[in-house]
């Protein structure tokens, strides 16, 4: 018995240490992919030479990107970068926002205070510095339809395309935690306030929703209020369901320890009248003087509802090909990537958006130059981690192919997380907002 369990024990550290060595391998190509584009956007841009006199607007043609978070920021950096230069093509980004949504550090800022203002980076024009200038058009806007051959915007104008990028990401009607579902900064930071301020008042908070936001918000406000009673109700077995046992496992020791209460198998369905309880599925009430509902993420397709509905999957998201083309055969002209995205993947987010981005921008390249889109997105393992908070100052990070897991806790000594990082790897000084955006 003890010889087989050193053998399954044995083989567990080797599978790890594949994994180990898999990743360190996945990260370097990560790299490498990067550095390369660097590189050539410099070369093209030495020897590429930029038309000498104006083009005729009228034979410059559009690139059109809807929505610009990770997805669509990025494909829109990548093809300022490798677009030809010789001023005949555009890029036009949609975007109706005032600043770019750091989501990753909503659910933290929706308990602590003090630092709401970091989650809203302002999107800055040198984000795009690998292009010639005045390639890329900034249009602060919605797009509420598309057409064939354009995009209809709320104010009414429409914008021709010959290639079109949809990265409209995913909503939740709700808002808070997990999306801010208002156009300015100014509202956005009032909205977190309040939550803060609700989640102080409360003495009973329940957090609907067992996945990586209801996590990080019902730990971080038992933390920080350990007088509270704090209770998660998810309809699945276990928290963080889709990741790897060692993350539920780590996210239910964190439960214990911190006192938050756990109540699985059970759906909240709605607050008492009296704003005292809520009712969960089996029809218990609990109390509750702050309900925060962590739950019903869909992906923000509508606009290609009209020009190709068979190509909405029941879930919302928008079918695509392997190059991630839509997967409609008369709109080779059309990609989709990010959230929004039916790409079979299992846990969404801005890395595996980022990396679609680049499938999209690499092949509307090619087309561009008259070449067929080669480029096929597949799921990369590695891509899928997650650094997950288990309270203030600790989270785990998973690396899971399905069957190994890599799990790396640590402390946590910034309360903002990777706030600086980020505003300055969008080009933005942390935390300066002067209010001046993309030549809106
Ligand atoms: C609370 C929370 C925490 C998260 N934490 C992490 C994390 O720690 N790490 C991680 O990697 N991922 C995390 N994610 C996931 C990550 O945020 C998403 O995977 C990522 O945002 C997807 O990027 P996207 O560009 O596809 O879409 P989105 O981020 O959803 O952005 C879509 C953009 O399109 C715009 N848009 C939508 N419709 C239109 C329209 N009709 N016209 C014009 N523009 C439009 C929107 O305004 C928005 O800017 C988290 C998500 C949430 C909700
Ligand atoms: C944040 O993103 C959501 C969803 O994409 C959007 O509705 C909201 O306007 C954004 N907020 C800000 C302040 O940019
Ligand atoms: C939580 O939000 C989802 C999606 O917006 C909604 O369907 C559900 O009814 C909400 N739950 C409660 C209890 O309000």
């Amino acid at each position: 018995m003890a010889a087989a369990k050193t053998t399954m024990t044995l083989r567990q550290r080797l599978r790890k240490a594949i994994l180990f060595l898999r990743l360190v391998g996945h990260g370097l190509r990560v790299y490498k992919s990067m550095i390369s584009r660097i590189v050539s956007a410099k070369v093209a841009a030495l020897f590429e030479s930029e038309p000498k006199q104006p083009i005729d607007p009228a034979e410059v043609k559009n690139i059109v990107i809807v929505g610009a978070a990770f997805a669509g920021l990025y494909s829109a950096r990548l093809l300022s970068g490798s677009l030809p230069r010789d001023g005949r093509w555009r890029i036009v980004v949609i975007e109706p926002n005032s600043h770019f949504n750091f989501t990753w550090v909503f659910p933290r800022f929706s308990v602590v205070e003090g630092h709401e203002h970091k989650a809203f980076i302002p999107y800055k024009s040198d984000y795009f510095a690998m292009g010639p200038k005045g390639m890329v058009r900034w249009v602060g806007d919605r797009v509420t339809n598309v057409k064939k051959e354009v995009v209809v915007l709320r104010s009414g104008e429409e914008i021709p395309y010959e290639y079109l990028i949809v990265a409209t990401g995913s909503t939740v009607a709700d808002g808070l935690p997990s999306r801010a579902n208002v156009e300015t900064k100014e509202e956005a930071v009032e909205l977190l306030q309040a939550m803060q301020e609700r989640i102080k008042k409360a003495s009973h908070v329940v957090v609907a929703g067992g996945g990586a936001a209801g996590v990080e918000l019902a730990t971080d406000a038992k933390d920080l209020y350990p007088d509270k009673s704090v209770t998660i109700v998810h309809s699945r077995q276990a928290l963080m369901n889709r990741f790897s046992d060692g993350l539920q496992k780590g996210t239910a020791e964190s439960m214990e320890r911190l006192g938050v209460e756990v109540i699985l198998g059970e759906k909240a369905i709605s607050e008492t009248q009296d704003g005292q309880f809520i009712t969960l599925s089996s029809g218990r009430k609990i109390p509750c003087d702050c309900f925060v509902n962590c739950t019903g993420q869909k992906p923000a397709s509508g606009i290609m509802a009209n020009l190709s509905p068979q190509s909405i999957a029941p879930s919302g998201h928008i079918r695509v090909k392997p190059t991630l083309q839509i997967d409609d055969d008369s709109l080779p002209n059309i990609y989709i990537c990010g959230d929004v995205a039916d790409a079979h993947v299992r846990n969404p987010n801005s890395r595996i958006a980022g990396r679609q981005a680049e499938i999209c921008a690499d092949n509307v390249v090619l087309a561009v130059r008259g070449k067929k889109p080669k480029y096929q997105y597949a799921e990369m393992w590695g891509d899928g981690f997650i650094k997950l908070t288990l309270g203030l100052d600790r989270s785990i990070t998973q690396f899971w192919d399905g069957t190994s897991e890599l799990l790396f806790p640590s402390e946590e000594t910034e309360r903002d997380l990777m706030c600086k990082g980020t505003w300055m790897a969008m080009g933005a000084q942390p935390f300066e907002d002067t209010g001046v955006y993309c030549d809106k």
